[in-house]
Order: C-alpha cells, then structure tokens, then sequence
C-alpha cells in the first residue's frame, strides 16, 4: 500500500497511511517522511504494534537519540534500564513505585528538554495504554505563532534570550536534586533565544520553552513577566494547534524546535503508559 500524508489542521499535524513502523522502510520512504515532517511539524502513525526496538530503530531514522531525561532516573526498577533512550511517560504504581513520569496531572506548554545546551530536535511517543478519556496532547506552531506576533511583540522579542528552568516539569514536579525556584532571575537551566531559526527550513519559530520560571534575559523582572505572559496568551490560540486523542497503537513524531506541546489531565484510576524517545538536536540559534 502507498504511503498517504492526510493533514490533521492547518495549523500543523498530518496522519500516514499505509506504514507498518515495525518493518523496515525503504529509503523513498523515509525520505517522503522527512519532507512531510518538515511541512506539517507532527506526524501521527495508527494502528502500530512495537517493540521498544522498534521503537528505537524507527526513532534513529531521524537521527542519534539522547538519553531519556535525568528525571528518569527517579523511577529506579522501572525504568528500561537495557534501553536509556526510552523514557517511560505514565500514571502507574508497581510495587508502590511509578512506572513512568509525569503521573495524570494536566502539562502545561513547553518544549522537551529545553532546559539544557542542546535539545532534543524531536520528539517520538508510542501509545501502549490510555485512558478512556483525558491525556489528549494538543501541539501549536511556533513558525506561525512568530508570523502572527503583533509588531510590538515582534520588536520586543528580536535578539532577546530567555532562561529555560530546569527546577520543574511540565507538571509542575521539582526534578530530583532541584530546589524551588524563589527568584526567577537566578533560575538554573538553559539560555537560549526566543526567536530561532530552523536549521533545515530556515523558518523562524518562537522558542520559549514553558512558562514556569522563565526570565527574559536583561529586563526588569515585571517586563520580563509582562511579556512572557503576553508571549503565552498569543502562542496558545487556537488558530495554531491541533489536539490529538490518542487510540492504542497510536505514534507521534513532533518536531520541538517548531512546535510546543501540552497534555490534559486524566483521571487517576485509569492507566496511561506512552514510550517516548528522544532525538539530539543542536544549540538553538
Ligand atoms: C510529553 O510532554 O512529552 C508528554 C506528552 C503526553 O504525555 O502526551
């Protein structure tokens, strides 16, 4: 069967057909795929039955993965310790110990791991079990999010650089080691400007990574907050995002140096187990 890219909005987002991610793909392939990712951002595949190797052969297609995030490592026992490149996002107790991150609590915007030098370029997340309703992921465009900025914001972010806390995930959990965040002007984490410029389209995308503890760089702490949440308030408008509800089998690749993402909350006495990896990207410029 032919591969078939069907856009999800216009905003961004597009569902393949006709892949069966577990075999081998052919080089048309993957070169069709990686023209449709870079037009439409995030790519969804359904109906996929992977093994983590799997998972991980498909993930390398894009590129050299990163290890999973050092908060991992707060789920001794669980987390797949024979594969470091995959980070298990999930709301299940074993043995009174979570088998994964990020629980079944709402995650606000942000872009993966942007708290460090080098961020992940995408990200890859497989479905094994979801909830009956909630944990939707919703994604907004950050090339048209910048195009659409009003000229005052435009001006006020040109050559800025913001702080990307590290204190605190999208869930609003201290990572291990971390201590709260008091003043965001001392925030430990990543510096990184707010506008980059893709390096394989060349499209300039805002790049603010989440709202928590940021701190745009020489401004006073009230301009830099008034801008930050005008910044948000913009980014998160309908006209840029698309919401995936998730079925089993479902995968997603999304690019985060494009696009950020949030997840709703779910209820608890359900499960939710994802397997996500994560694919090395450079400093962003
Ligand atoms: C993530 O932020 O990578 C998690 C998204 C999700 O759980 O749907």
């Amino acid at each position: 069967m032919a591969m078939e890219i069907v856009p999800a909005t216009a905003a961004l987002g597009a569902e393949i057909r006709g892949l069966d991610l577990s075999k081998p793909l052919s080089d048309a392939d993957v070169e069709a795929l990686k023209e449709a990712w870079s037009d439409h951002i995030v790519l969804l595949f359904r109906g996929q039955k992977l093994t983590d190797d799997d998972l991980i052969r498909f993930s390398r297609l894009f590129g050299t993965l990163d290890i999973a995030p050092a908060s991992a490592t707060d789920y001794a026992g669980a987390q797949e310790k024979s594969r470091p490149e995959i980070w298990i996002i999930s709301n299940v107790v074993e043995n009174g110990k979570p088998i994964g991150a990020l629980g079944d609590k709402e995650a606000e915007w942000h872009t993966d791991m942007s708290y460090v030098a080098e961020p992940p370029m995408a990200s890859v997340l497989y479905s094994l079990e979801i909830p009956s309703k909630g944990g939707d992921t919703s994604f907004a465009n950050m090339y048209k999010a910048y195009e659409a900025l009003p000229a005052d914001l435009k001006r006020a972010v040109e050559g800025r650089i913001v702080n990307h806390d590290s204190s605190t995930t999208s869930v609003g959990e201290l990572r291990a080691g971390a201590g709260a965040v008091t003043d965001v002007r001392l925030a430990p984490g990543a510096k990184h400007p707010m506008v980059r410029t893709h390096p394989v389209t060349g499209g300039r995308a805002l790049y603010l990574g989440r709202r928590l503890n940021a701190y745009v760089e020489g401004l006073e702490l009230d301009e830099s907050e008034r801008l930050l949440d005008a910044l948000w308030a913009h980014c998160a408008k309908p006209e840029f995002s698309w919401t995936h509800k998730w079925r089993v089998g479902d995968l997603l690749i999304w690019d985060n140096r494009a696009a950020i993402h949030r997840r709703d909350g779910f209820d608890g006495n359900e499960r939710r187990v994802m397997h996500r990896t994560q694919i090395k990207g450079d400093r962003p410029r």
